[in-house]
């Protein structure tokens, strides 16, 4: 890490925008830049000048615009980390503004270490129980009341994982938004004989920042899209 930190810029400051700014200086950033809904409707505060020095940029804004965003940044050349979630339908438009403008990008439903280890937990019991037709799979998550997309991204990458492990029969999902609940996800496997359970539960939002901040760190040395469940175990 340099000594003069680096410039980092907030794409949204809400729950995550905020923690990050408390914890940048910790990963050797400063906040140089803060985008809202108030200095940037329609992608307004995203201009070259105001990202003129700005060394990596983190967004945690919302589902609606985070593809526009990160469009305009790959024109600006600047590093993205993305953890904003609901938005993957646009990530071919995205990908192709990446490698258009030789820029870098990292994204990543979830960046806590512990539910990157978690979709290893559940690829392996997928995998296990893939050939094993009388074991019906289920899936519960459970976030706050405020979050916008369900099911969450999280959810739909665990989803990803089981089918990318073999388990090809149908999954039941179920979300529940309610109260403060910073996140959730159980998988279960049920059969006549025994129910398999595995899950995770954040406490808090700190392994989201801290791996948000690592994830941008790590983004400012390599080029392309790179989705964060596939580098996580080679960060510092
Ligand atoms: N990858 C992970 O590890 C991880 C962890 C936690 C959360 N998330 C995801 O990250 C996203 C943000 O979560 P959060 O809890 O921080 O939500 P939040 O508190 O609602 O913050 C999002 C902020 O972005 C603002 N915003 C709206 N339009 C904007 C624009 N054009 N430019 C910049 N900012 C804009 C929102 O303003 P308004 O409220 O006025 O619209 C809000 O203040 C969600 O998609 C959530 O699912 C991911």
């Amino acid at each position: 890490m340099s000594a003069k930190p680096d410039r980092l810029a907030l794409v949204g400051y809400g729950r995550m925008g905020r923690l990050l700014e408390q914890l940048a200086p910790s990963h050797g950033f400063e906040v140089a830049l803060r985008l809202d809904e108030f200095n940037n409707p329609d992608g307004e505060g995203l201009t070259a000048e105001n990202f003129a020095g700005i060394d990596v940029a983190v967004d945690f804004s919302i589902p609606e615009v985070v593809a526009d965003n990160a469009v305009r940044l790959a024109e600006f050349r600047v590093p993205l980390a993305i953890g904003t979630t609901g938005w993957l339908d646009q990530l071919e438009r995205v990908r192709e503004a990446v490698a258009r403008h030789d820029s870098a990008l990292v994204y990543g439903a979830n960046f806590s270490i512990g539910v990157n280890a978690f979709y290893r937990v559940v690829e392996a019991a997928s995998k296990a129980l893939a050939a094993q037709e009388e074991y019906d799979a289920f899936m519960y998550e459970a976030h706050h009341k405020y979050k916008k997309d369900a099911p969450s991204g999280t959810a739909l990458r665990l989803l990803d994982a089981m089918r990318d492990a073999g388990y090809s029969r149908p999954v039941d999902v179920a979300t529940q938004r309610s109260g403060q609940f910073p996140g959730i996800h159980e998988i279960g496997f049920d059969s006549e004989a025994d129910t398999i359970r595995v899950s995770h539960s954040a406490r808090n939002r700190l392994g989201f920042a801290h791996g948000a901040l690592k994830a941008a760190r790590w983004i400012m040395g390599n080029k392309g899209v790179h989705e964060f469940s596939k580098i996580w175990d080679r960060l510092g």
